[in-house]
């Protein structure tokens, strides 16, 4: 087995194509914290990079890149922003164009706002969708409140980086533990 196939591969999902996107900068922020725990790999998705033509998870539908990337992880860590109570649509268009490359595979949520909810109402709204993909959810979420004010030319302000430190940290800890027992469970079935 090659160092690669040791490592856990954990897609991180950028939540929007909004040009003036604050939560990128939380995404981004999300992928750099599981570049540095060791045995994972990050993929980082920014849905600006892919193309869904259609509806639907018709082959006509997909982004053979997305859908490689869908195959190939063994877990996904999505940071959404809050559109109107609920989560992007161009997310839930990337999300429904796949369904079985999401089965049984553990997915962590953070959300993003300017307001002081910090995207908690998207990622409620989340929950049921991927739930429906057969994804499994954590419990253990990263809220970026302010979003807008927490970072500063893309890097998160000085008196924020503990905090988020220590609650991206935990919530990859559990995406880690889920990941290898369903991927151990997968591989048995
Ligand atoms: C279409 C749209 C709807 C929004 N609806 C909400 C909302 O319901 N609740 C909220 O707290 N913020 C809302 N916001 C503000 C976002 O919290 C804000 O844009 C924030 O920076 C995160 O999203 P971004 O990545 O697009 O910047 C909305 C923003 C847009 C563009």
């Amino acid at each position: 087995m090659s160092e690669t196939d040791k490592n856990l591969k954990i897609a991180v999902l950028a939540g929007t194509t909004r040009v003036k996107r604050q939560s990128f900068n939380a995404a981004k922020l999300v992928a750099e914290v599981g570049r540095g725990i060791e045995g994972v790999e990050i993929i980082f998705v920014d849905p600006k990079e892919f193309n869904f033509p259609n509806d639907g998870n018709d082959p006509e539908g997909k982004d053979p890149r997305y859908s490689e990337i869908t195959a190939k992880a063994d877990a996904f860590f999505i940071v959404t922003p809050e559109y109107n109570h609920s989560f992007p649509g161009s997310l839930k268009r990337m999300l429904d164009s796949e369904l079985k490359n999401y089965i049984h595979k553990p997915v962590a949520l953070a959300g993003a706002s300017n307001g002081h909810w910090g995207g908690l109402r998207a990622v409620e709204a989340l929950v049921g969708s991927v739930r429906e993909m057969g994804l499994v959810v954590t419990y253990s979420d990263v809220y970026f409140p302010n979003v807008d004010k927490a970072f500063v030319d893309g890097r998160l302000v000085s008196d924020l980086v503990e905090q988020y430190d220590k609650s991206i940290k935990a919530a990859y800890d559990e995406l880690i533990w889920m990941a290898r027992a369903l991927k151990t469970a997968r591989t048995q079935s």
